[in-house]
């Protein structure tokens, strides 16, 4: 009796088989499920989007952020060019292209190996390595770094300047440099069944154009400066090897807080595993103020340990009667596990109210390019907490503020 295999069987399953060994997963029967949903979800994707492609088995066909993948070539192109690194896809979740789309996790076990690849340096004046002091203090992926890292990563930044209109990334490109905005606005661009939509931007502040280094994925979106500006540029090397080495280290120390956040159960492991990526711890001592009423905001918060006392400005709270004294009234407080930050980040309106440490406090802080590629799935508990925000406030008030009516909208 002849058997015949399936055409594509021993592909699927060498792939399945290889991410098993990569991954070591604790639950095989969760990783195989999440694998082919994934697969399934990929496959769909690109023949929505890109069938030619898809047909083709070329590997980085994009899908909303970036790209559909064939999973099982991928994975076997990857093994025979990049032996040392391991890859995982994993999908990244777009607020406002809805449809998952895919990076691939990669992470270097080798941690303790000695780097073999020369240090890069490029010379500075005092005054440049200042400026990119100034530029690269708020960036949320340098924040882990110890203090060797960071200097490293100082000396291989490199500067650039560009003109209005200047493409900087372009969508499903190969990725070159990663990129920290020293001055000037950026829009950011996604295509989508074949249409190309602004979907963020940047305005003198952020960086941008990690994802395709970290994750070895064709550039998930298009970036174009609007404005005459200047960047840091980090050439992928040494973003690989000291950015990616230290969100591998992040993963393991955070991976069993991130799995019991409730806010997070929407999202699938991997998806979870790239929100640890992107988040990095902050201390506040006590009485700190971590968010103020009425700023701009940029952040989003989780608490690490401590606790965190939500305050509100009783302005807002009674301007219809007039009053003449102020002050701040404590309206809720965060501990471990909970969030904050989020209101002006999905409804784009000043913080509703101010934030301080109680005692010494570290937060995981997400940036909000990075909230709105993640957390899209996450929105509906989130929604559902801005109800109970207003409930709150009436509790403590005695009637209903309406403070809070157009937000959930
Ligand atoms: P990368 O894919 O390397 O290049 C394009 C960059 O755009 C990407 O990294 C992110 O840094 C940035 N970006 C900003 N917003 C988004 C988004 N919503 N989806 C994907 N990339 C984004
Ligand atoms: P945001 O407005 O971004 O900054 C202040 C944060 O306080 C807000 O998001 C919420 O996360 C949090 N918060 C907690 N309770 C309330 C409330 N009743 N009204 C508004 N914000 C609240």
């Amino acid at each position: 009796m002849s058997i015949e295999i399936p055409d594509g069987l021993t592909e699927l399953l060498q792939s399945f088989t290889v991410e098993v060994l990569r991954n070591q997963p604790g639950d095989l029967l969760d990783f195989a499920l999440q694998y082919f949903i994934q697969l399934k979800e990929n496959q769909r994707g690109s023949a929505f989007d890109n069938a030619r492609d898809s047909a083709n088995g070329r590997p980085g066909d994009n899908v909303s952020s970036g790209r559909s993948v064939n999973f099982a070539e991928e994975t076997m192109q990857l093994d025979s060019e990049d032996d040392d690194e391991e890859e995982f896809v994993a999908p990244v979740i777009n607020r406002f292209l809805r449809r998952s789309s895919v990076c691939a996790e990669a992470f270097n076990p080798d941690e303790e190996e000695e780097d073999k690849d020369p240090r890069i340096t490029h010379p500075k004046t005092d005054e440049q390595r200042h400026r990119l002091q100034e530029a690269c203090k708020d960036i949320l992926l340098f924040k882990n770094l110890d203090p060797e890292q960071m200097s490293q990563v100082l000396d291989a930044m490199f500067e650039m300047s560009v003109e209005a209109g200047e493409h900087i990334i372009d969508q499903e490109d190969d990725g070159d440099n990663f990129y920290v905005i020293e001055r000037g606005t950026f829009d950011i661009l996604m295509k989508a069944d074949r249409v190309e939509r602004v979907v963020g931007s940047y305005d003198n502040q952020g960086s941008f154009g990690e994802l395709a280094l970290m994750y070895n994925t064709p550039r998930a979106a298009t970036i174009i400066a609007t404005s005459v500006g200047a960047l840091w540029c980090m050439d992928r090397l040494t973003f690989r090897r000291i950015i990616v080495k230290n969100n591998h280290k992040k993963r393991k120390m955070y991976e069993a807080f991130i799995e019991s956040l409730p806010l997070l159960t929407s999202l699938q492991v991997s998806e979870r595993m790239c929100v640890v990526d992107v988040l990095s711890s902050k201390t506040y001592s006590d009485g700190e103020q971590i968010i103020a009423q009425g700023a701009t905001a940029n952040c989003f918060y989780i608490v690490e340990s401590g606790q965190v006392r939500i305050t509100m400005n009783t302005s807002k709270l009674k301007k219809e009667e007039g009053e003449g004294v102020e002050e701040e009234v404590e309206i809720a407080m965060c501990t471990r596990g909970q969030y904050f930050g989020e209101l002006a980040l999905v409804t784009n309106k000043p913080r509703a109210a101010s934030a301080y440490a109680v005692g010494n406090v570290k937060c995981l802080v997400m940036d909000v390019q990075a909230f709105e590629r993640l957390l899209g799935p996450c929105m509906d508990i989130m929604k559902r907490n801005v109800v109970s925000y207003d409930e709150q406030l009436a509790a403590l008030f005695g009637s209903n503020t309406g403070i809070h009516d157009n937000d959930t909208a």
